[in-house]
C-alpha cells in the first residue's frame, strides 16, 4: 500500500546522490542480503520481542519491511523514504516522505523502529534531531534501533586510497559525514533523545570472493556506487567526462578489487539500540 504525505516545511533540495534505477534497487537488494547473512540471517540485532507497530526510516526497495512484516506476522509494518519501492506491497504500508522533516506520525505510535544506512541521505549537523525524532515516535519501552557503516574499508591500498577520496570529495560538497562522526556518534545521539540501556555491536564484514558469498556481495556493492556514481564525478569535475571517465573508474576498481583480495579487507559496521523509558 502506498500514501504520499502533505509536504511539510521547506527543507533544501535533497542531496542524496545515488539515483533510483533498477542498478540501484539491485545493489540495496544485493547489501540487504549480504548483511542478513551477517548478522545471522536476520534483519534487527536489539532484543525487541514481538513488536505489534514497526517502522522502518528510509525502506529503500521495501525489502526489509517484507522480511519484518513476515517474521512478525500480527505486526503492522510502514515504511518511509523519499522514492516509492518500485514494487507495491500488500504485507506493508509506504508513506513518501523526506526524514528531514517532522515524522508524521504521533508520540509513541511504534513498538519498534529501524533506521539502516542514511549516512548519505542526512547532513551531519541534522542527525540529533532527526534521531530525536525516531525516539518521539516510539512506545515507552520500545526501541530504535540504527545502523551504519564506517566511511573506509579497512585497508587502503593506492587504488582503494585513491577510489574513496573521491567519495568523499563528494560528500564534502554534499555536507555529508566524512570522517566516521555518524559511525562514532549513533549511540550517544541516541541518549541524548533520551533512550536508555543503549548498546552497540560493531562487526566487520568481508569485500571480495577471498569472503565467500558475503564477500562477492560486498564487492558488488562497491562496484555499483562506483559505476552508478561516473555521471556525478564527471559532473562535479573529479573525474574526465565520457569514456575516459568510465575507462579510469574500470581500470581502479580492478585493482581495489585486488587490493581486497590480497589483503582481505572488509567493511566496518555498527549497531546501535535503546530503549525508550516506561
Ligand atoms: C542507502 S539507501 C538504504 C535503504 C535501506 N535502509 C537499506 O538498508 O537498504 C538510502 C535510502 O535513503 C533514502 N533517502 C535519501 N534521502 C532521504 C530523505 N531525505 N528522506 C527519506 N529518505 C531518503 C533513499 O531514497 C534510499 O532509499
Amino acid at each position: 500500500m502506498i500514501w504520499a504525505m502533505r509536504k511539510g516545511a521547506a527543507q533544501p533540495p535533497l542531496n542524496y546522490w545515488l539515483p533510483r534505477g533498477d542498478r540501484e534497487v539491485d545493489r540495496l537488494n544485493v547489501q540487504y542480503w549480504a548483511l542478513n547473512m551477517q548478522m545471522g540471517n536476520r534483519g534487527y540485532i536489539a532484543p525487541i520481542g514481538t513488536p505489534s507497530t514497526i517502522l522502518d526510516v528510509g525502506s529503500g526497495t521495501g525489502q526489509w519491511c517484507g522480511d519484518m512484516a513476515e517474521a512478525f506476522p500480527g505486526a503492522r509494518v510502514i515504511g518511509i523514504d523519499v522514492e516509492p519501492p518500485r514494487e507495491a506491497s500488500d504485507k506493508y504500508t509506504f508513506i513518501k516522505h523526506d526524514v528531514r522533516d517532522r515524522l508524521p506520525f504521533e508520540d509513541g505510535m511504534f513498538d519498534y523502529v529501524h533506521q539502516r544506512l542514511l549516512v548519505a541521505a542526512i547532513q551531519l549537523e541534522q542527525w540529533p534531531s532527526e534521531v530525536g525524532e525516531l525516539a518521539r515516535v516510539t512506545k515507552p519501552g520500545g526501541y530504535v534501533e540504527l545502523l551504519e557503516t564506517w566511511p573506509r574499508p579497512s585497508h587502503d591500498g593506492p587504488a582503494t586510497h585513491e577510489m574513496w577520496a573521491l567519495i568523499r570529495k563528494l560528500e564534502k560538497r554534499m555536507g555529508h559525514d566524512l570522517g566516521g562522526a555518524v559511525f562514532e556518534q549513533l549511540p550517544s545521539w541516541l541518549a541524548a533523545a533520551g533512550l536508555e540501556q543503549v548498546a552497540e555491536q560493531v562487526f566487520a564484514a568481508p569485500i571480495g570472493s577471498w569472503g565467500g558469498r558475503i564477500g562477492e556481495m560486498l564487492w558488488r556493492d562497491i562496484e555499483d556506487v562506483y559505476i552508478q556514481l561516473a555521471p556525478v564525478f564527471s559532473k562535479k569535475f573529479l573525474i574526465p567526462p565520457g569514456a575516459e571517465g568510465q575507462a579510469y573508474l574500470h581500470e581502479k576498481l580492478g585493482l581495489m578489487l585486488q587490493e581486497y583480495e590480497e589483503t582481505h579487507g572488509t567493511f566496518t559496521f555498527k549497531c546501535a539500540w535503546g530503549r525508550k523509558p516506561g
